[in-house]
C-alpha cells in the first residue's frame, strides 16, 4: 500500500503514473482491504493533472479507498455478522451478532449498549441507528476494484 500511497502521492507532481499499472493494481486486488496504514490523503486538485479520465478516476478511487477500507470503518462493514472493534479490528466483545436486520439479535440488540450518542466516560461509542452495514457492504471481504463496481 505505501509504494501505491507513494505513487499517488507523486501525482501532485504532475507525473501520470501508467494508467494500466493503476488500473491492474485496482482490479487484481493488490490493494487489499486491510492495507491501509498511512493516515494522510492527497487533496483532490492533486488529481487534476491526469489527463487520462478513466485514470484519474481509478486514482481518486484508490485514495479515498484508503477510508473505505481503514480498521476503523470495517469494523461495521466486516466480511461475516459479527462487528470488530478498534485500531486492530479484534472481533466484537462481547460476541454479538448482525441479526435480521443489522441491529443484533432480538436478545442482544445493539442499542443495548450503545446509546444515541458517544459516551466518554465509558468509552462508549453511540448513535441513534448504531448498527452493522448492510452485507452488500461488507468491504472487509473485497478489494477495492470490487468495491468500486
Ligand atoms: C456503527 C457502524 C458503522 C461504522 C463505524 C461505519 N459505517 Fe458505514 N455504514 C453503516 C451502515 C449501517 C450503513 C448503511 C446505511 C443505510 O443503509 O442507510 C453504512 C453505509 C455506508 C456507506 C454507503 C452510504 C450510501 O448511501 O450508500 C458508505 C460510503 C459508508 N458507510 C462509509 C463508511 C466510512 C468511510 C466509515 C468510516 C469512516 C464507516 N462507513 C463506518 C454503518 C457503519
Ligand atoms: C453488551 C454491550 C454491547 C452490545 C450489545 C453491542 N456493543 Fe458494540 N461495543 C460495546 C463496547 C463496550 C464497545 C467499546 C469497546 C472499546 O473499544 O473500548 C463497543 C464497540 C463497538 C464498535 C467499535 C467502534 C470503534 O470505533 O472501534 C463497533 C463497530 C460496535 N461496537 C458495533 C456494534 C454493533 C453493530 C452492535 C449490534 C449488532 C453492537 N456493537 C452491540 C458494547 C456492545
Amino acid at each position: 500500500m505505501s509504494a501505491i500511497a507513494g505513487e499517488v502521492g507523486t501525482l501532485r507532481l504532475g507525473s501520470p503514473p501508467p494508467l494500466l499499472t493503476l488500473i491492474a493494481l485496482v482490479l487484481t486486488g493488490s490493494l487489499s482491504a486491510h492495507a491501509a496504514t498511512d493516515n494522510s490523503l492527497a487533496a483532490p486538485d492533486g488529481f487534476a493533472a491526469i489527463s487520462v479520465v478513466a485514470a484519474r478516476s481509478a486514482a481518486l478511487f484508490t485514495e479515498l479507498g484508503k477510508v473505505l477500507t481503514s480498521p476503523r470503518c470495517l469494523n461495521c462493514h466486516p466480511a461475516g455478522d459479527r462487528p470488530r472493534q478498534g485500531d486492530g479490528g479484534r472481533l466484537h466483545q462481547p460476541p454479538v451478532f448482525r441479526g435480521t436486520d443489522g441491529f443484533g439479535l432480538a436478545s442482544m440488540r445493539c442499542s443495548t449498549c450503545h446509546g444515541s450518542a458517544n459516551f466518554a466516560p465509558a468509552r462508549m461509542p453511540g448513535h441513534p441507528a448504531w448498527h452493522l452495514a448492510p452485507q452488500e457492504m461488507q468491504w472487509e471481504a473485497k478489494t477495492l476494484g470490487e468495491i468500486c463496481r
